[in-house]
């Protein structure tokens, strides 16, 4: 599954399933953007794709910042000369019961995790449109499908809110060939996923495969959406979660 020459833009991808994403980009051969609010982190994964013969730049992009995301895509068509895939991967979990939750926490988790969707998409579809050709893969999240599990309800429900616009998005960039799908992945051993060694294990258990996924086995599902073999896709959740969840 070649990428040459293609150019993506993968965000949170200074660790986790974003730096695996964009790992497997870089060696299938696109030119990535690796995007993230942690810069060295960042610049670690850009020299691990160099040092694997390919091609990447870290940019510093907030994405809960409408106008940090449309700068993002100026910067990297600036830089690359086009966009094709987009990768909208960085998310927030922190673990706040209901009873905790506070209205800033709710909106900075909005912002980070659904707001970016919308306004990150739109940018880079507005550079896609030209060429008649793009990928957008959206993470969402088990969570999303059945309601945040441990004080995750927002988290739940701005991954939920995702499903429901790739769906949309989906019909809207149709007619510029430009495709959008969705992955939900279950428990992925990730910072984000930091549990405790008991719920780590409770979470174990009650996966058939009996262990959380490596953020590389996300990135698979991720990477088949970027690319051209996957041309008659759009509008789908792959989800990807070792069995816990069967649709
Ligand atoms: N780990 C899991 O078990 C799991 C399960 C289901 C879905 N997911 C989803 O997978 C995606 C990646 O999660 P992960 O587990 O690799 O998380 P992670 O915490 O390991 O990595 C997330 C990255 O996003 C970056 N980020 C955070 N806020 C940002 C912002 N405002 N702008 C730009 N970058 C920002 C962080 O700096 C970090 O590098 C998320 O969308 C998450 O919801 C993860």
């Amino acid at each position: 599954m070649s990428l040459n020459n293609r150019v993506a833009i993968v965000t949170g991808a200074a660790r986790g399933i974003g730096a695996a994403t964009a790992l497997k980009l870089g060696s299938a051969g696109a030119k990535v953007a690796v995007v993230d609010i942690d810069m060295p982190p960042a610049e670690e994964v850009v020299g691990n794709i160099q040092a694997d013969g390919g091609d990447a730049k870290a940019f510093y992009c907030d994405v809960s910042k409408p106008a940090e995301c449309e700068q993002l895509v100026r910067d990297v068509v600036a830089h690359f000369g086009r966009l094709d895939v987009l990768v909208n991967n960085a998310a927030i979990c922190p673990r706040i019961s209901v009873e905790d939750m506070t209205e800033e926490r709710f909106d900075q988790m909005i912002n980070i995790n659904l707001k970016s969707v919308f306004f990150l998409t739109r940018a880079s579809a507005e550079a896609m449109k030209p060429n008649n050709y793009g990928r957008i893969v959206n993470v969402s999240s088990t969570g999303g499908r059945i309601g945040g599990l441990v004080n995750a309800t927002v988290y739940g429900a701005t991954k939920a809110g995702i499903l429901a616009m790739t769906k949309s998005f989906a019909r809207h960039y149709a007619p510029w060939k430009i495709l959008v799908n969705a992955v939900a992945p279950g428990a992925v051993d990730t910072r984000l996923m930091a549990l405790g060694e008991d719920f780590r294990r409770v979470v174990e258990e009650s996966s058939p495969l009996k262990r959380l996924a490596d953020p590389s086995e996300i990135a698979n599902a991720i990477v088949f959406f970027c690319t051209e073999d996957a041309s008659w896709t759009t509008g789908a959740t792959l989800d990807v979660n070792g069995g816990v969840l069967m649709m």
